[in-house]
C-alpha cells in the first residue's frame, strides 16, 4: 500500500480510509519504511508541538511518596494529594504498592502485542463498539482535523472474557488492572479526605467502576515537528492510572507553559478527570495534556480509566463542596452521555465540561 501525501488533488477522507482499512496502523506506516509522514498527519502550524505556550523545563510535577500511607504520613501525603490535585490535575506516585517487575512486564507484554505480525495482528483491528478487544490508530481518526502517530488498544473490563484478550498479553493485562484497581481505591480515598469528605464518598458514589486500559504504542515518527503522539486533551474518565515507559514526551499544560512529565523509574503518573472536575466543582482539575511525536525510539503507555457508574445514574456537584458562594457550575449528567459526547468530538473538539457547564 502506498499513501502518499502530496499534490492538490490530495483525497485526504479517501486516503484516511485506505489508512483505516489496511487495518496496520501507524506502527504498519513505519514498518512500510516511509520517510515522509502522509498528510493526514501533518497538524496545521498552530498547533504543532512548538506552536503556543513554551515548555518550562524548570518545573517538575509533583511526585507523591505514598509510604507510610497507613502510618504517620497520612496527613502529609492527603495535603500533598489535594495540592496536586488543585493546581497542576496531575501527580506521580512512588512506591505505590505494585511491584516493578508488574509494571515492567505489562509493557513488555503491550510491545509483544504491537511486534506480533500484522496478519494476527489485524485481527484485533475494529471500531465495533461491542467489541471489549479493540486496536485501532486513533479512536477518532474519522473527526479529527489532524491523525495523531499513535496506535492504542483498548479493553474494557466488565464482563470481559479474558479469552478475548491477546494471548502474548493476556496474564498481565489481568494481574495489572488487579493492582491498579487497588491502587485506584487507595486513591479515591485519599481524594475523597483531601476535599474534606468521608474517605468512602467516591467509593460509595461509584467512581471507581467500569475501568478501561487503553495500550498506546507511539512509533518512531520521520517528521515529529508536524504532527502529535496526542493532541491536547483532557481525560473524560474520573481518575486516570497512567504507566509510561522511560521515552518520555507527554506534556501537561500548567498555567501558560507546558510541563514535562519526566519519567521516573517505577512511578505512576495519576491525573484528574473531566467528571472528577465535575462532580467536585471545579475544586479538582482535570488539565490538559498532549503527547509529542519523537523520531528516537518506540515509546509505549498504558492508561487505566475509571470511568465511573454505568447505570443510569446522574452525577451533579457534590452537594457538601456548594454554599451561597459556591454554586453548581454544572448540569447534572450520566456516564454513558458524557463519554458518547467526548468520543463524538475527538480531542480537538469541544470540551464536554464546556458543553455540561451552567
Ligand atoms: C490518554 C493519554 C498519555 C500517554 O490516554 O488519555 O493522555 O502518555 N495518554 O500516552
Ligand atoms: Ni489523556
Amino acid at each position: 500500500m502506498v499513501i502518499t501525501g502530496i499534490g492538490s488533488d490530495y483525497d485526504r477522507a479517501n486516503a484516511v480510509r485506505e489508512f483505516d482499512e489496511s487495518k496496520i496502523g501507524v506502527k504498519g506506516l513505519v514498518d512500510s519504511g516511509i520517510v515522509n509522514i502522509p498528510n493526514f498527519f501533518i497538524h496545521p502550524p498552530d498547533k504543532r508541538p512548538k506552536a503556543s505556550y513554551a515548555v518550562d523545563t524548570h518545573l517538575q510535577v509533583p511526585i507523591i511518596d505514598l509510604e507510610g500511607l497507613n502510618g504517620n504520613r497520612r496527613e502529609e501525603i492527603v495535603e500533598e494529594i489535594r495540592k496536586a490535585s488543585e493546581t497542576w490535575g496531575f501527580f506521580q506516585t512512588v512506591n505505590h504498592g505494585i511491584p516493578i517487575h508488574v509494571l515492567d512486564e505489562m509493557i513488555e507484554g503491550v510491545c509483544s502485542f504491537y511486534e506480533l505480525p500484522k496478519e494476527v495482528k489485524m485481527e484485533f483491528y475494529t471500531r465495533d463498539p461491542k467489541r471489549r478487544v479493540k486496536f485501532y490508530a486513533n479512536f477518532d481518526l474519522f473527526r479529527s482535523q489532524a491523525a495523531n502517530w499513535r496506535d492504542s488498544l483498548t479493553c474494557t473490563l466488565d464482563g470481559l472474557d479474558p479469552e478475548e484478550l491477546p494471548p502474548l498479553c493476556r496474564d498481565i493485562t489481568i494481574d495489572y488492572t488487579k493492582h491498579v484497581k487497588k491502587l485506584g481505591d487507595t486513591l479515591f480515598g485519599l481524594l475523597s479526605e483531601a476535599i474534606g469528605l468521608d474517605s468512602d464518598y467516591f467509593e460509595i458514589i461509584k467512581c471507581q467502576e467500569s475501568m478501561a486500559t487503553v495500550s498506546h504504542f507511539y512509533p518512531p515518527c520521520p517528521e515529529p515537528e508536524l504532527t502529535l503522539g496526542t493532541s491536547k486533551h483532557s481525560d473524560s474518565a474520573f481518575l486516570n492510572i497512567l504507566l509510561q515507559d522511560h521515552i518520555g514526551g507527554l506534556q501537561v499544560l500548567h498555567g501558560q507553559s507546558w510541563v514535562d512529565v519526566t519519567p521516573v523509574l517505577g512511578a505512576l503518573v495519576v491525573n484528574i478527570g473531566d467528571l472528577l472536575q465535575l462532580i467536585t466543582n471545579d475544586k479538582l482539575k482535570s488539565v490538559k495534556h498532549r503527547v509529542l511525536a519523537n523520531h528516537v525510539g518506540t515509546r509505549v503507555s498504558v492508561a487505566c480509566f475509571f470511568n465511573g457508574s454505568s447505570e443510569e445514574k446522574a452525577y451533579e456537584p457534590i452537594m457538601e463542596l456548594l454554599s451561597d458562594e459556591n454554586p453548581p457550575l454544572y448540569k447534572q449528567v450520566i456516564v454513558k452521555d458524557f463519554l458518547a459526547y467526548f468520543y463524538s468530538e475527538g480531542l480537538d473538539g469541544k470540551p464536554a465540561l464546556d458543553y455540561y457547564r451552567l
